[in-house]
C-alpha cells in the first residue's frame, strides 16, 4: 500500500479492545499508535489502560505485572502504580516516587467495547464516543439479538477510507450490488460528531425510484475512530465500526451488529434468522475491507460534480482530527474548485 499521506496519530476516540476480553485482575497487552500499552481490570472492575513500560527501569507491565487491589505491580522490582498511572509503593523505600508518571488514557466502555482517548498533545476528550443505542432516537441493547463480531488486526487501511464510505454513494451499486445508487438525505459536518443519512434499498431491481424507496441508514461519526449506524425499512439492525491506528500504516478493524428481535414464537429460529441476517451484513463489510485494504489514499481525488460536495465536507471535517491540522491536499484542491462558477 502506498503510505497515506494522512496522519496515523488521529485524535479521538478508539477502540482497543472488548470489555469481555479482559476481566478482573487482568493484563491485557496491545499496541496502538505505535505505544505499547498494557489495559487491567482492578478488584473494583476498573479499567485503567497505559503506556506498557514501567518507569522504573523499562519492564514491560504486560508480562508478568499483577494486579494487586485497585493498583498495578510491575513484575521486576515490585514497584506499583495507580490508575492515574502515579507511582504509589516502592517496596523497598519508604515513600514512593511522586515525580514519574505512566502515561494513561481516558477510557470508557460502552456497547461492550474499550474505547480510548488518543490525542498527541494530550488534550482531554472534546467529544464524547457515539453510542449504537443512546445515540439514536429509540431502541435500547434489550431489542436486539446479542452482538456478532468481525475482527480484522493489521491491516493497511486509515480509519478516514472507512469513514469516506459514508458519503461515497456510488459504491454502493458496484461493491454491494444495490439495485439502485442511494441518495443522500443528510450531511451535517458541523462539529466533531458528524451525521450521514440516506436513504438506500438492497432489494428489488434497477427499474425501481428512489423516491418509492421506503428503507435508509442513518449514522453517526464520532470522530474518525467510531461510527454507529440504525437502519429503517429493512432488517432491524444497528452497526459500530471502529478502525484503530497501529502504526505507521496498519490499523485494526472491528465491526459489530445487532438484528433487531421480532416477536415470534420459536425463539431458537429467531436467533439462527438473526445470526443469519448478521453474518449477511458482516459479509457486506468485508467487501468494503477488501476495497480498502488495498487501496492508496486518493489526494486530490477525480470526483464527479455529484461527489464533490460530500467528499469535500468530510475531508474539511476529518482535518481537525489531525495534527497538523490538515487532511490532505485534496481538500483545498476541492474547496478551490468548489468556489469556480
Ligand atoms: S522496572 Fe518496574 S519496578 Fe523496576
Ligand atoms: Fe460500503
Amino acid at each position: 500500500m502506498a503510505k497515506p499521506p494522512l496522519s496515523m496519530k488521529p485524535t479521538g476516540w478508539f477502540q482497543v479492545a472488548w470489555c469481555d476480553e479482559i476481566g478482573v485482575g487482568d493484563v491485557h497487552r496491545m499496541k496502538y499508535f505505535s505505544q505499547d500499552m498494557v489495559a487491567w481490570r482492578a478488584a473494583s472492575g476498573r479499567l485503567t489502560v497505559m503506556n506498557a513500560y514501567c518507569e522504573h527501569l523499562g519492564a514491560h507491565l504486560g508480562y508478568g505485572g499483577r494486579v494487586v487491589g485497585e493498583v498495578l505491580q510491575c513484575p521486576f522490582h515490585g514497584w506499583q502504580w495507580s490508575q492515574q498511572g502515579r507511582n504509589v509503593c516502592i517496596p523497598y523505600q519508604d515513600r514512593p516516587n511522586r515525580g514519574r508518571r505512566i502515561r494513561t488514557y481516558p477510557v470508557i466502555e460502552r456497547n461492550e467495547s474499550v474505547y480510548i482517548w488518543h490525542d498527541v498533545d494530550g488534550r482531554q476528550p472534546f467529544f464524547d464516543a457515539p453510542d449504537v443505542f443512546a445515540s439514536f432516537d429509540e431502541g435500547s441493547a434489550a431489542d436486539y439479538h446479542p452482538q456478532q463480531r468481525l475482527y480484522r488486526p493489521g491491516l493497511e487501511l486509515h480509519p478516514q477510507y472507512v469513514l469516506e464510505n459514508g458519503v461515497d454513494f456510488a459504491h454502493f451499486r458496484y461493491v454491494h450490488r444495490t439495485p439502485i445508487v442511494p441518495v443522500f438525505t443528510r450531511h451535517d459536518f458541523a462539529a466533531p460528531v458528524s451525521y450521514v443519512d440516506f436513504t438506500i434499498t438492497f432489494e428489488g431491481d434497477d427499474g425501481q425510484q428512489i423516491e418509492d424507496v421506503n428503507s435508509g441508514v442513518q449514522a453517526v461519526n464520532g470522530g474518525l475512530g467510531v461510527a454507529v449506524t440504525k437502519s429503517w425499512g429493512m432488517v432491524d439492525n444497528r452497526t459500530i465500526s471502529a478502525i484503530t491506528p497501529v502504526d505507521g500504516s496498519t490499523s485494526d478493524v472491528r465491526f459489530m451488529v445487532y438484528i433487531g428481535r421480532t416477536t415470534g414464537k420459536d425463539a431458537a429460529r429467531a436467533e439462527l434468522r438473526a445470526r443469519e441476517f448478521g453474518r449477511e451484513v458482516i459479509r457486506q463489510f468485508e467487501q468494503d475491507i477488501e476495497i480498502w485494504a488495498h487501496q492508496r489514499y486518493s489526494d486530490r481525488p477525480a470526483l464527479t460534480p455529484d461527489e464533490l460536495a460530500g467528499f469535500t465536507a468530510i475531508r474539511t471535517w476529518a482535518t481537525q482530527f489531525y495534527p497538523d491540522g490538515r487532511g490532505s491536499s485534496a481538500v483545498e484542491v476541492s474547496a478551490a474548485s468548489l468556489e469556480r462558477p
